[in-house]
């Protein structure tokens, strides 16, 4: 029997300048190139898209992924020594999980302080020369219901397009100092792996702040917790205006907060018009929460920065 065909609805979020669900995307049969299309095209528009229950697999979320763009993948973290439990480079083990397939406690202190990590606002890959494009993350397993894990975003066009004309002159040129290492340490500042980094002294991956988010032409702040400084401003004036833009760019209004509900949703965003961050729950540390990420390079002007691209390997952490 032939499968069913996908055909996309698109329904924005009401009450939000970010986010649709997307009814119709069955992951069982090919997604033809058509609907791939679509579905960039809406992501663009949206910032966030939400399909439920899509029957969706490792291999075909990242088939999906391979048509929007060349992938990022764990190599470094990899050869950084970090102990992995899914065989796919490709993917990015956002579970609860270890590599033994048990549910992580607090005595795991390397994944507790990448979990924490992630709690922080941030653009993937901004700490990576090249940076991240698109995330697309699929429930494998859930917890309960009610016991929390939702994913937040931020509408960062928004927030920028809403800035005064003289804070958007003034933050035009410049360049953000970013380091997977200064989320870890905000996050983890009793953790003695963190305390004594230095962020000035390591590699930094340097994006602009104020950029331009090329499929659109919108305005976008490009800021969150791996941004340490801002290129030659003094660390403290550099901090007190990424501070102030955090400010700004969290407020209620710009926030869109994504429950899962079903294995096989898939959450899709674009790293270059919206911010996110994962919230840790009531089932952490009790019930296992088997959630897999994968990420395309982004292929824009501004993927790389300010960064030179023939010198710019990937981070890696342990
Ligand atoms: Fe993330």
């Amino acid at each position: 029997m032939p499968g069913r065909i996908n055909h996309l609805t698109i329904l924005p979020f009401e009450g939000h300048t970010i986010g649709a669900e997307v009814r119709g995307l069955d992951f069982s049969n090919p997604i033809p190139d058509a609907v791939s299309d679509e579905l960039l095209a809406a992501l663009h528009k949206h910032g966030v898209l939400v399909a439920r229950a899509t029957n969706v697999t490792d291999d075909t979320m990242i088939a999906l992924g391979s048509k929007w763009g060349p992938l990022d993948n764990i190599k470094a973290h990899k050869k950084a020594g970090r102990a992995f439990r899914l065989a796919a480079d490709e993917i990015f083990d956002v579970s609860n999980i270890d590599a033994d397939d048990r549910i992580i406690t607090e005595e795991d202190e390397l994944r507790t302080s990448s979990k924490r990590g992630n709690t922080l606002w941030h653009a993937d890959g901004a700490y990576n020369p090249r940076r991240s494009g698109v995330s697309i993350i699929r429930a494998v397993e859930l917890p309960p219901k009610g016991l929390g894990g939702e994913t937040e975003f931020l509408d960062s066009r928004t927030a920028y397009e809403d800035l005064p004309e003289a804070k958007k002159a003034e933050i035009q040129n410049y360049v953000g100092m970013n380091t997977l290492l200064w989320n870890r340490k905000q996050a983890n500042p009793d953790m003695p792996a963190f305390a004594n980094i230095d962020c000035t002294q390591v590699p930094l991956a340097k994006h602009r702040i104020a950029q331009i988010h090329e499929p659109t032409g919108r305005g976008n702040l490009y800021v969150g917790s791996y941004n340490h400084h801002i290129e030659g401003l003094p660390v403290e004036e550099g901090r007190r205006i990424t501070d102030e833009l955090m400010a700004h760019v969290t407020q209620e209004k710009y926030k869109l907060a994504v429950h899962y509900e079903h294995v096989g949703d898939v959450v899709f965003w674009d790293n270059t018009a919206v911010l996110h961050r994962a919230t840790v729950g009531a089932y952490d540390g009790k019930y296992r929460r088997d959630m897999r990420r994968i990420s395309t390079f982004d292929g824009s002007r501004w993927a790389y920065g300010e960064n030179d691209p023939a010198n710019s390997e990937q981070v890696g952490l342990k």
